[in-house]
């Protein structure tokens, strides 16, 4: 049975997989073009690929019909077109629940870097600006009492209430029940947890962002196209909200321009998984799966039933 991995991944899955049989790791240290994706996947009975393959029917059917999964190293599978695989036959996975600490962390690091300036700080020392130490200086907002809204209280998103608590903060949620508009109104700190979905696309536009106090930070470990990044761009620019922390980009791996210029935003290149341990558990649990469905028996991690 041939697997088709689309990016180099930890060796300790590669070994799991070749268990299984003819593992083909894809050695472009880039993601592959629609076209290379189709190519590669010929004949595979497993494909296991990465957040930023876009896998769909015409993918599958380059595979044939001897495909049977598709193992995602990631919590989120908007990259793939569940309706087109189910419907022929292929099973779809992911790998929640090992990552939930370490984006919650990384989560709290960004809030950490925007409210007290951790990142602006450390370029104004970098530059060999002077500086001296006074009472005013580089002042950022403290977070006890402040509080904290999560929109997206899945696994992700309870790990980083947890962390907030553990810093004095109040937390308030909005899902599919709780309206968003009165957690914008109210949050201190806006961080997004929700999964990309038609509905979450833009979710936070003009009209969400003008509803934020003054005051109010936004933080996005989630997926960048839950924000429309030039209405936050214009809403940063005009004072609306106070700054941004941003892990996850609308058109990655590009960053719209004017958020690179401002002091107030803080950026990292979609590191909140970016742990070896986490990774290694990723991966592991790709593989996991692959075998699980390959051997004939139940996925893991199905994301549909
Ligand atoms: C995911 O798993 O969906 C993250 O964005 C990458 O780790």
């Amino acid at each position: 049975m041939r697997i088709v991995v689309t990016r180099r991944v930890p060796e300790a899955a590669l070994v799991e997989l070749r268990a299984l049989g003819e593992v083909v790791v894809s050695d472009a240290d880039r993601p592959l073009t629609q076209e290379e994706l189709q190519e590669a996947v010929a004949g595979a009975s497993a494909i296991v690929s990465m957040l930023h393959d876009r896998i769909d029917g015409a993918v599958a059917d380059a595979a044939g019909p001897q495909l049977r999964v598709v193992a995602n190293v990631a919590v989120g599978y908007d990259n793939i077109d569940v309706p087109a695989l189910v419907e022929r036959g292929v099973v779809v996975t992911n790998t929640p629940d090992v990552l939930t600490d370490a984006t919650a962390d990384l989560t709290f690091g960004l809030l950490l870097a925007l409210t007290r300036r951790i990142a602006e700080g450390d370029r104004l020392l970098r530059a060999r600006k002077p500086w001296s130490f006074h009472l005013g200086f580089m002042l950022g907002s403290g977070l006890q009492g402040k509080t904290l809204g999560i929109i997206g209280p899945g696994q992700i998103g309870k790990a980083v209430a947890r962390r907030a608590e553990a810093f004095g903060m109040r937390v308030v949620y909005s899902g599919r029940s709780q309206p968003k508009e009165d957690l914008l109104r109210v949050a201190d700190v806006v961080s997004l947890h929700c999964p990309l979905t038609p509905e979450t696309r833009h979710l936070i536009d003009a009209k969400a962002l003008s509803a934020m106090k003054h005051t109010a930070f936004l933080i996005n470990t989630t997926r960048g196209p839950v924000v429309d990044e030039s209405a936050l761009a214009d809403a940063l620019l005009a004072n609306e909200i106070a700054g941004a922390g941003l892990d996850v980009f609308e058109r990655e791996p590009e960053v719209e321009p004017r958020l690179l210029e401002l002091n107030n935003v803080v950026l990292t290149p979609h590191l909140g998984s970016a742990t070896v341990e986490t990774r290694t558990e990723m991966a592991l649990l790709a593989a996991r799966n692959v075998a699980a469905v390959l051997n004939g028996g139940e996925p893991v991690n199905p994301v549909h039933r």
